[in-house]
């Protein structure tokens, strides 16, 4: 049903792009901050970063926990958020098998990770897993038709899928239904970034790690006729500011047990 994932080679990709994570982080920012703003007015013993990347909200989570644990499945990624020194912990694990005891976080926070996982009605019963009775899981997601302007502009070019498939709100929602957890807070968001050119785009995914699909399929190499292309084939979307957009749909939740 999911897409295989190469765990070693996103873990890997993920590590490369650990020091330009930041700098070109723009969506993740603006997604990640608003995820923060949902965080229910509590104060919370053990708290969780799954799948903290460059550990850029570490500073802030860090002002809701009494002991911050910072967990990624990259460890170039945990290199650059120790580097913080914001945490209390760092632990290079997977989200679907998390190397956690059950019942220990009060706070499982996770920005745009989800969406890399293989099987997210299992990530999701491993956030319940860890989760105290009282606690609260914040996520931030992407949905179906996120990137959409990309992913028609490479029809144009050849048959392979340069995109990952992103899950409709329903199925999402049937996850989490899956998975057990109740619903406190749900919020749909469209997030609309602008760039000068397909480059642009295209090298603010790989700097953050992102350029590539899940699965096994090649997508060959990116030829100047193929990227030339690719370039006429985005021009549609140009709009009148002179810019290009690129389209996140992003689901935010508020989860317990
Ligand atoms: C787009 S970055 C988001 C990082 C950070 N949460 C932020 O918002 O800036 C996605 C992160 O998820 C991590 N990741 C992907 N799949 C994972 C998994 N199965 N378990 C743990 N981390 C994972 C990647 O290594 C990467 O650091």
């Amino acid at each position: 049903m999911f897409e295989q994932v190469d765990k070693q080679a996103l873990a890997n990709r993920f590590g490369k792009a650990a020091q330009s994570y930041d700098q070109y982080a723009l969506l993740q920012k603006e997604v990640g901050r608003n995820l923060l703003s949902l965080i229910p007015d509590e104060n919370y013993g053990n708290g969780l970063d799954l799948g903290c990347g460059s550990g850029f909200f570490l500073p802030d989570l860090q002002q809701w926990c009494n002991y911050l644990l910072a967990l990624d499945i990259s460890t170039g990624m945990l290199k650059q958020a120790a580097l913080r020194d914001n945490a209390q912990g760092y632990v290079c694990g997977d989200a679907e098998a998390l190397p956690l005891c059950s019942e220990s976080q009060d706070l499982v926070f996770t920005s745009l990770a989800l969406q890399w996982c293989h099987d997210p009605v299992q990530a999701f019963r491993e956030i319940k897993r860890v989760l105290t009775s009282r606690g609260y899981a914040l996520f931030a997601t992407l949905s179906e038709g996120s990137l959409f302007e990309l992913r028609e502009a490479w029809t144009a070019v050849d048959d392979h899928e340069h995109i990952n498939q992103f899950m409709a709100i329903p199925e999402l929602r049937s996850v989490l239904q899956n998975a057990e957890l109740q619903c406190k807070t749900w919020q749909t968001r469209r997030h609309v970034m602008h760039y000068a050119d397909v480059n642009a785009i295209l090298q603010s995914l790989k700097q953050i790690g992102a350029s590539q699909v899940n699965g096994e399929r090649s997508q060959g190499l990116l030829t100047r006729q193929k990227l030339f292309r690719l370039q006429q084939a985005y021009e549609r979307y140009r709009l009148p500011t002179g810019l290009l957009p690129v389209t996140y749909n992003v689901c935010y939740g508020v989860l317990h047990r």
